[in-house]
C-alpha cells in the first residue's frame, strides 16, 4: 500500500498499461487525425477481414532493419528516406514501382562513395494523411478533407470524399502488390541497394489490424519502419500508446511546436531501455527556425545521454504558398535547411544520420528552383495530391549537396 502511495502516479499507471497493451489499447485514449466513419459496423468488418490476412512484412526483415539502424546510430550508414507525400493506391503496377525504386536507388548512389546509404522508401503504405482542417470548403459548400487514399479520394465530390472503410482493404491489396515488386527488386539487387519501407502510422485501426505477435513481441507488419507524425506525436495520446507496444524501429517527426520536456517523455516512453537505433528523430523545422531550435534539442539529448538517430526533413518546415496561391517549396530554402542541419550537428558534438525527402521520378513542377521551374510554371505539371515533391533534377541536386556536406563533416 505504502509503495502505491509513494510511487508517482505515472509510474504506477505505466506499469498497469504495460501489462494491458494490445494492438487496440489505443482506443481508450483521446486521438486526433483518424477520420470518423458513418457506419462503424462496416469499418469493423473490414478490419476483421484485414486481421485475418497474411501480414505484409516479415519479422526477420524488420529485425534486419533494426540491425542496420544500430549501424546508422554508429555512423556506419547514412539514411535516405524518400518518396511521395501521399502515395496513390492505383500506383501498384510493376512498371511504376520499378520506376520509383530505381529512382530512389539512383539518389542513394549519389552518396554511395562517401557513405553507405540505407535506403528507406515512403512506399507500400503511405496512404493516410493528417490534415489541418477536417473539412474543405469551396463556394460555401463543405466536404470532408482528403485524408489520403486509405480513407477517401481527392476529387471534390461528395460521393468520394466520405470516408469509406472498404478503402482499407483496397489499400492492403495495393500495398501487397507494391511489396511483391519491391521484394523481387530486392532479391535481384546488391544488399547495398535493398529498399526498406516506411509510412506514417496514422490510421490506427488499419495499423492495429496488421499488428501481430511473434515470439512474445508485437510487430506492426504493415511496414518496416512506421513513423509518428508531428501532429500526432504532440497531440494524440492514442498514437503514443500504440507506438509504445510495437517492436519495430520507430521514427518521430518533430517540428517547432515540440518542447524538450514532451520530447524527453516521448523518447522514454517509446524507448525505455534507451536502445541505440530504436528511435530516429526527424526534425522538420524550416530554414530559419532550425538555427534557433535545433541546438537546444541536441544539447538536451546529449546531456541526458539519450540514444537517438538524427534525420533532417528539409521539406515540411519549408512549405508555403507561392504569390499565385499554390502550395510549393523553394529548393534554395530546402538546401539552406540541409546545410544548417549538418553544420549545427557538427558544432554541437552530434552527427546528422540521414535525410528525409519528398520526391518523385516524374518531371513534375511542384517545387520552385527558379531555373527549370519558376512560379509561373507551377501549374504546368503539378500532380501531388498533398505536398509538393522534388522532381528528379531537383532531387539529384539535393543529394549532391548532401554528398558534399558528408564529405565535409565525416
Ligand atoms: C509528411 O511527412 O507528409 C507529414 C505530414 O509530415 P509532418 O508530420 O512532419 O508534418
Ligand atoms: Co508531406
Amino acid at each position: 500500500m505504502f509503495l502505491l502511495v509513494w510511487l508517482p502516479r505515472s509510474i504506477v499507471m505505466d506499469k498497469v498499461f504495460e501489462l494491458s497493451w494490445h494492438p487496440n489499447s489505443w482506443t481508450s485514449y483521446p486521438f486526433t487525425h483518424i477520420p470518423p466513419y458513418e457506419n462503424m459496423q462496416r469499418l469493423y468488418s473490414c478490419l476483421q477481414e484485414i486481421s485475418n490476412t497474411t501480414p505484409l512484412i516479415d519479422v526477420d526483415s524488420i529485425n534486419l532493419l533494426s540491425q542496420k539502424l544500430f549501424k546508422v546510430w554508429n555512423r556506419e550508414y547514412f539514411i535516405l528516406q524518400a518518396g511521395d507525400c501521399a502515395e496513390k493506391i492505383s500506383d501498384h503496377d510493376e512498371a511504376i514501382v520499378v520506376k520509383k525504386v530505381s529512382f530512389l536507388r539512383e539518389l542513394s548512389d549519389i552518396i554511395q562513395d562517401v557513405y553507405s546509404p540505407l535506403l528507406i522508401g515512403r512506399i507500400a503504405g503511405q496512404y493516410a494523411k493528417p490534415r489541418s482542417t477536417p473539412y474543405e470548403v469551396r463556394s460555401g459548400n463543405a466536404l470532408p478533407s482528403y485524408f489520403g487514399d486509405l480513407v477517401n479520394l481527392p476529387e471534390y465530390d461528395s460521393n468520394v470524399r466520405k470516408p469509406d472503410p472498404q478503402r482499407l482493404l483496397l489499400a492492403y491489396q495495393a500495398a501487397q502488390k507494391v511489396l511483391h515488386h519491391i521484394k523481387k527488386l530486392n532479391k535481384e539487387s546488391e544488399i547495398a541497394s535493398y529498399l526498406f519501407t516506411s509510412h506514417e502510422a496514422l490510421h490506427l485501426y488499419y495499423e492495429g489490424a496488421l499488428t501481430r505477435r511473434s515470439e512474445k513481441r508485437w510487430y506492426n507488419l504493415s511496414t518496416h519502419y512506421p513513423w509518428l507524425g508531428m501532429r500526432t506525436a504532440l497531440h494524440s495520446l492514442a498514437h503514443v500508446e500504440y507506438f509504445k507496444g510495437i517492436s519495430n524501429p520507430i521514427a518521430i517527426k518533430i517540428g517547432p511546436t515540440m518542447t524538450v520536456n514532451i520530447l524527453m517523455r516521448l523518447i522514454d516512453k517509446l524507448n525505455p531501455e534507451n536502445l541505440p537505433g530504436k528511435i530516429a528523430l526527424i526534425h522538420r523545422l524550416g530554414c530559419d527556425l532550425i538555427n534557433q531550435i535545433l541546438p537546444a534539442w541536441i544539447s538536451y539529448i546529449n546531456q541526458n545521454k539519450r540514444n537517438v538517430i538524427w534525420v533532417c526533413d528539409p521539406m515540411h518546415g519549408n512549405t508555403e504558398l507561392s504569390p499565385n496561391g499554390i502550395k510549393t517549396r523553394y529548393v534554395d530554402k530546402i538546401q539552406q535547411e540541409i546545410i544548417s542541419a549538418f553544420d549545427i550537428h557538427n558544432s554541437y558534438d552530434s552527427f546528422l544520420n540521414g535525410i528525409h525527402l519528398e520526391v518523385t521520378p516524374y518531371d513534375v513542377t511542384e517545387c520552385i528552383d527558379n531555373e527549370l521551374v519558376c512560379e509561373k510554371d507551377l501549374l504546368s505539371n503539378y500532380c501531388s495530391c498533398i505536398d509538393p515533391r522534388l522532381n528528379p533534377t531537383q532531387a539529384k541536386q539535393i543529394m549532391q549537396l548532401v554528398k558534399n556536406k558528408l564529405l565535409e563533416v565525416r
